[in-house]
């Protein structure tokens, strides 16, 4: 599957967004080492700290249906400017499953969007990582 494709089950997943307090929508789509694709929302609280973004919503539906593999990851936030890149949290939650070359695509529309990895955006993150630079 195309990454262009993926932001656009992304953008789709977006309708569902859960985000009262900050107006701020956001949608996640997770494409497994299988190729299936499992999307996520963020859900905000009033208690807004207990907010679970769109990417955390999305990896822990796959991990919960037992998929632990993956190979890229879609996130559409309509609401802003630019892209939204994922948060330091959703970074270091999904670096436990994922390595360097996962692919990270994110838009504010299917047309504006940053192509990286998850090395760019959290480089170091395993022993792996570090030892290539000794
Ligand atoms: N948010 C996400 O869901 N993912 C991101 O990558 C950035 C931030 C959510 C959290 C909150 O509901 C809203 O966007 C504003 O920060």
């Amino acid at each position: 599957m195309e990454l262009r494709e993926l932001l656009e089950e992304a953008e789709k997943a977006c309708s569902q967004s859960y985000a009262p307090y900050s107006h701020f929508r956001v949608g996640a789509a997770l494409l497994t080492a299988e190729g299936e694709v499992i999307t996520g929302i963020n859900v905000e609280n009033r208690s807004f700290g207990l907010t679970n973004c769109a990417e955390r919503t999305a990896l822990f539906t796959a991990l919960t249906r037992g998929i632990r593999e993956f190979k890229a990851i879609a996130v559409y936030a309509p609401d802003g400017e630019s892209p939204t890149s994922p948060c330091g949290a959703c970074r270091q939650v999904l670096s436990e499953f994922v390595d360097g070359d996962f692919k990270v695509i994110f838009g504010n529309t299917v047309d504006n969007y940053v192509i990286t990895t998850m090395g760019e955006l959290f480089p170091y993150s395993d022993l792996h990582d570090l030892k290539e630079r000794l």
